[in-house]
């Protein structure tokens, strides 16, 4: 899982406006910090021996280095996300990109954040909406890329997106996830899955802390949250920690760099 990815680049980051309560007009990232935050993670995930496609960003789309939100990927299908306003212009590029490469693009109908609410986990997929998703989605990706669907909410704009708030492991059925950001039914639905649980604090959560990219191996993380980082050491996990200051401004990490392509 997560061995093929594709990622944009950082030369066009800015907060051009605030769709989450993360970014800050006043508050812009350094263009060379945010460059050389994005080259180490691609370095890292390169090592970790997964391929990596780059995709270049435009000048016109400020959030682009966030490609987790392109669409969601599998087996040659791409359903584009839908995303914000502010990041419409996006999508048509996704587009073309995608097509170029011979996946079979399919539409939204709806307000849907791509892989930024949508894990997969084997045939299931931990699946959010409320903020950036509409929960008419799910039976839709259900459909049309085969997953069974596990329908969760977050319970704070924090979260507005759920891969800030759960991470798929793997290795071979471990989850992470802060359950204070999820509403009851959701919670529950998580501890009936029969997976391995680790539980993350609100703390290093809202430090980004889950918003990861594993392969069952080796765990790309951010370097602010030292605590999940040893949890996940202990268990056999190789965890490489990098810094996330400058694209936290934008109010992401490290998942949200990286589309899964299969
Ligand atoms: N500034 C971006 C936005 O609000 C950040 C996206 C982060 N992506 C993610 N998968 N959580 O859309």
């Amino acid at each position: 899982m997560n061995t093929h990815l594709m990622v944009s680049d950082a030369e066009h980051f800015r907060i051009d406006y605030e769709i989450n309560p993360y970014m800050d007009t006043e508050d812009q990232p350094d263009t060379g910090a945010a460059v050389a935050e994005h080259d180490a993670i691609i370095e890292a995930h390169r090592r970790a021996g997964r391929t990596v496609e780059r995709m270049p960003s435009e000048p016109g789309c400020p959030d682009m280095v966030f490609t987790a939100n392109a669409a969601l990927v599998r087996r040659g299908r791409a359903v584009l996300g839908h995303p914000p306003a502010a990041r419409a212009n996006e999508t048509e590029h996704y587009r073309r990109w995608l097509e170029r490469r011979g996946y079979e693009v399919i539409e939204a109908p709806y307000a849907f954040s791509g892989q930024g609410d949508a894990l997969p986990c084997g045939d299931i997929l931990l699946a959010g909406s409320g903020w950036r998703t509409d929960p008419r989605m799910h039976d839709f990706l259900g459909e049309r890329l085969g997953y069974d669907v596990v329908p969760l909410r977050t319970v704070d704009r924090r979260w507005y997106d759920l891969d800030l708030a759960v991470a798929v492991i793997g290795n071979p059925h471990t989850l992470a996830w802060c359950p204070e950001a999820l509403d009851r039914p959701s919670r529950q639905r998580i501890e009936r899955l029969g997976l391995e649980l680790v539980e993350v604090s609100r703390a290093e959560a809202e430090r980004f802390a889950l918003n990861l990219v594993s392969d069952g191996d080796t765990v790309t993380m951010t370097r602010d949250a030292p605590r999940l980082a040893a949890t996940l050491r202990n268990r056999g996990l190789r965890v490489v920690e990098l810094p996330t200051t400058e694209l936290a401004k934008g109010g992401g990490g490290i998942r949200c760099t990286a589309l899964t392509l299969e």
